[in-house]
């Protein structure tokens, strides 16, 4: 089939990369001139494993190309994914939709021939309705389908996600639309994927209920990890015991910092505005969105504890500083809020991140890039654990630190405290006593 992907963000090319792969004609647009032209190359923009290789080899078959020119580009496809960022508005809370209506207004000057066009991009409920009325005002109905067919994916894991999803939600009010989408994904399926066929607002719902789901999971768990810490408890006990439960599930019930990234802070947010829209209060999000706000601030507070509050001028090590492991992504990272707090009261920091310096940290205070896991250890008073790439999971910290006391602040559960301690190391960790 032959498919055009709007935007290549993490969504649109990723899932554009994989469906050449799978055989279709994919076609990725884009404004930035730069963008295309690196992509062209086979440079990709974003960190993600295993991504180039095949944008390279789906480049060389001619299954893949990339563009600045959204007419001609839509004009050759029968499917189009729209892929913009829908990003908080500034000042609000709701998404901003900006680009994809823009986008839809460039498309409905273009169909030329029937046309599917669908929402990837996370949307709210009723976006698809707006879609509709622009593509009707110059095309008629029978022209085009709109669809909503969210991505789940994750980043770090976005093509194995992509390839072996749980499921394909398709949300579409039509059968003929219906009917070629279930054969553009029937490689999926015959993997195993369910394949779920609802209406366009249920599946516009989907994306954001599942989200909001998982971000209400891992709140429930962090807040669940500061009551063992008071009543001396190993969190992952109660992980373990609660996620054997078939209906709870073990999956995003590991406690550690705020949960960051470009979806979960901004979803949860989002779907609490449309749901305003519509008189509808979803109190549990709302108060998950404030538990996690309030989450780094906790965080800070064990950190001050652990240094006796006594923070200025101590040597503190951060490992990891992105939103999660396998991303070079900073995006509402919860070291975003940590880190410029400790430079405030006079710590001296410094950060290792297996994906390289970060430009967020410019201009504060004695904060500086470590460029190995050593220097960054060196004789420092606090090692902070903040992500948990596999590059952290089994170091050697006395030989690393050559400090006589070492302390070590583990937010994401890497080691075994016994272990540990036997070590002679100070070892404080989330919700574990
Ligand atoms: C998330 C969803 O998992 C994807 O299904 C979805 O497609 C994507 O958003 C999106 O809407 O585009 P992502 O933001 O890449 O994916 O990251 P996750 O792996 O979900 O992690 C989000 C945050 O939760 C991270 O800060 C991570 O450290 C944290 N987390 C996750 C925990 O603290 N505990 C857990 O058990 C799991």
């Amino acid at each position: 089939m032959k498919l055009c992907m709007i935007g290549t963000g993490y969504v649109g090319l990723v899932s554009g990369v994989c469906f050449s792969d799978l055989g279709n004609e994919v076609i990725c647009v884009d404004k930035d001139i730069n963008k295309i032209k690196n992509l062209k190359d086979g440079k990709i923009p974003i960190y993600e494993p295993g991504l180039d290789e095949l944008v390279k080899k789906n480049i060389k078959n001619k299954r893949l190309s990339f563009s600045n020119d959204l007419k001609k580009s839509v004009r050759k496809s029968n499917i189009i994914f729209i892929c913009v960022g829908t990003p908080t508005k500034r000042g609000g809370s709701s998404a901003d939709l900006n680009q994809v209506f823009g986008v839809a207004k460039e498309l409905s000057k273009n169909i030329n021939k029937y046309k599917i066009i669908i929402t990837k991009s996370t949307v709210p409920v009723t976006t698809g309705d707006e879609i509709e009325k622009i593509l009707i005002k110059s095309n008629s109905r029978n022209k085009f389908s709109v669809v909503s067919n969210p991505e789940f994916l994750r980043e770090g894991e976005a093509i194995r996600d992509f390839i072996y999803p749980d499921r394909v939600v398709v949300g579409s009010n039509d059968e003929k639309s219906s009917r070629i989408l279930k054969n553009l994904y029937s490689p999926l399926i015959a993997k195993g994927a369910k394949y779920i066929n609802t209406s366009r607002r249920a599946a516009e719902l989907i994306k954001y209920a599942s989200n909001a789901f998982l971000a209400t999971k891992i709140t429930f768990i962090n807040e669940l990890a500061n009551l063992c810490e008071k009543t001396n408890i190993n969190v992952d006990d109660i992980s373990i015991g609660m996620g054997l439960d078939q209906r709870i599930g073990s999956r995003f019930l590991r406690a550690g910092p705020a949960y960051g990234g470009s979806c979960f802070p901004k979803d949860t947010k989002a779907i609490t505005s449309t749901a305003d829209k519509f008189s509808t209060n979803l109190s549990i999000i709302k108060s998950v969105i404030k538990s996690n706000e309030n989450r780094s601030q906790l965080m800070l507070k064990r950190v001050y504890q652990i240094l006796n509050n006594k923070v200025k001028n101590k040597k503190i090590s951060f490992l990891g500083v992105t939103f999660k492991a396998n991303t070079d992504d900073m995006r509402d990272s919860s070291s975003l809020i940590m880190i410029p707090a400790l430079s405030k009261k006079g710590a001296l920091i410094r950060y290792f991140d297996p994906t390289g310096y970060k430009k967020e940290f410019k201009g504060y205070k004695n904060v500086s890039f470590a460029r190995s896991i050593s220097r960054c250890l060196e004789k420092t008073d606090l090692v902070i654990i903040h992500t948990e790439w596999n590059d952290f999971k089994s170091l050697d910290f006395l030989k690393l630190i050559k400090n006589k006391k070492i302390k070590i602040y583990d937010m994401r559960n890497l080691y075994v405290p016994s272990k540990m301690t036997n070590k002679n190391v100070k070892y404080y960790s989330v919700g574990r006593g």
